[in-house]
């Protein structure tokens, strides 16, 4: 009895096996060839970029701004940047699996981004900047785990910036800047300790900026400038930055005094304050900042008569 169904089970299995092997080869290059055609088909391309270059009569990995991976042959790279192309995004695209370089930056792409594309598992660089998606950015992004690098500045994105980023625990370097997005910061963004650049600015955020939890030895750029961010800073919140070079959160309705923490970032090069709601003056422990090349703290309520330095 318990022999039967072991047999029974090892047989599924097997079967099972034998279906998944032949549908693995079956999602082969052809699979990426016609996910690349939809994109085609997808889009107008005035300068006929694609419809010189993707033609079936050559093999996929030749095709204009593709890159085959050497062992597998599957497109491993797509870098469709500055092509002057107007259109959607197929969910097709999804299916790119070996997918890990997606670049599609200074063209004119809008609608959403298709919830397929959460499939793009193997996905380091996502860089979707200056086009005109619209909607929300989608919480599934915080899916591709191994992103370092993730752009959609320059975009008509709105609503808030989903909590789920903070999974993206490899991300080097994040790009939000100019959209529509509001709400407050998520906290979970400063969990990422691999970060190195956070560029938020030029949007609608409100709040006080969360408080930071987790030393993040890598960042050394921190951008939330012209939102409307309230609020005092945090006392502590710069000794979790030690390698900060610059920090721009002018342009808010920030209140409260500069944190003395700010003064131990040895390395820092530039920092703007400027058009905020912010008190106190600048202590004379700036002086110990020996890579300082700008500070901006103009129009806050500053003892004293500061201007730009
Ligand atoms: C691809 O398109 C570019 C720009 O239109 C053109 O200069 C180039 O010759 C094309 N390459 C191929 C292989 O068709
Ligand atoms: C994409 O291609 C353009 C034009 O060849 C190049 O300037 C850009 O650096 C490339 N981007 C990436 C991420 O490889
Ligand atoms: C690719 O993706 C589309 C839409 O997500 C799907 O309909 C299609 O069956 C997928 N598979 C292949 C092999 O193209
Ligand atoms: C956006 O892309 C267009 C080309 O599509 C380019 O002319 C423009 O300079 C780009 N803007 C930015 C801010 O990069
Ligand atoms: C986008 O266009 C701008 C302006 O022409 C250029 O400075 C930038 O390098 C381009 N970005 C990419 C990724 O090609
Ligand atoms: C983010 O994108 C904006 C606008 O496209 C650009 O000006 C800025 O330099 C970018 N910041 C980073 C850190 O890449
Ligand atoms: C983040 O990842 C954890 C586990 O890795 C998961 O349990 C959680 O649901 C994810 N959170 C979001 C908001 O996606
Ligand atoms: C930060 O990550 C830790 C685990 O690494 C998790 O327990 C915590 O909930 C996260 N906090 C936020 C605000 O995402
Ligand atoms: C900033 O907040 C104030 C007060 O809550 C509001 O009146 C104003 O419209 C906001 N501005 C932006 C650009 O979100
Ligand atoms: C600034 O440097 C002086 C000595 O030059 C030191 O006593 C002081 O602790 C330093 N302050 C900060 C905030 O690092
Ligand atoms: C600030 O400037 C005004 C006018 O220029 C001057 O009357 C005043 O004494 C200055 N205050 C300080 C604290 O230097």
């Amino acid at each position: 009895m318990g022999n039967t169904f072991l047999n029974l089970a090892l047989l599924i299995i097997f079967q099972f096996s034998i279906r998944a092997t032949f549908s693995m080869k079956l999602t082969t290059i052809l699979t990426d060839q016609s996910a690349l055609l939809a994109l085609k088909n997808h889009v107008y391309d005035p300068e006929n970029v694609l419809e010189t270059n993707w033609s079936s009569s050559t093999h996929v990995c030749n095709w204009f701004r593709v890159s085959c991976g050497s062992k597998h042959h599957r497109v491993t790279a797509l870098n469709l940047s500055g092509l002057e192309l107007v259109g959607t995004l197929p969910p097709s695209l999804g299916n790119l699996s070996f997918l890990s370089l997606l670049s599609i930056t200074n063209n004119s792409f809008h609608g959403r981004l298709p919830v397929q594309l959460s499939n793009l598992r193997r996905l380091k660089h996502l860089s979707f900047g200056n086009n005109s998606f619209s909607g929300e950015i989608p919480s599934w992004l915080g899916s591709l785990t191994e992103l370092r690098s993730f752009f959609l500045d320059h975009n008509n994105l709105k609503g808030v910036i989903p909590f789920s980023l903070g999974n993206l625990s490899k991300l080097e370097i994040l790009n939000l800047s100019g959209n529509q997005l509001l709400g407050s910061i998520p906290s979970s963004i400063f969990n990422i300790s691999s970060l190195q650049k956070m560029d938020l600015s030029n949007n609608m955020l409100s709040g006080s900026i969360p408080s930071v939890s987790h030393d993040l030895l890598s960042i050394e750029l921190i951008n939330f400038q012209i939102n409307n961010l309230t609020g005092h800073l945090s006392k502590d919140m710069f000794d979790h930055f030690p390698n900060l070079k610059e920090l721009h959160l002018g342009a808010n309705m920030l209140s409260g005094r500069i944190p003395m923490s700010l003064f131990k970032c040895k390395k820092l090069q530039r920092f703007s304050l400027a058009f905020n709601q912010l008190e106190g003056s600048l202590p004379v422990e700036i002086g110990n900042l020996s890579m300082l090349q700008g500070v901006y703290i103009a129009r806050n309520h500053f003892e004293g008569n500061h201007t730009y330095y």
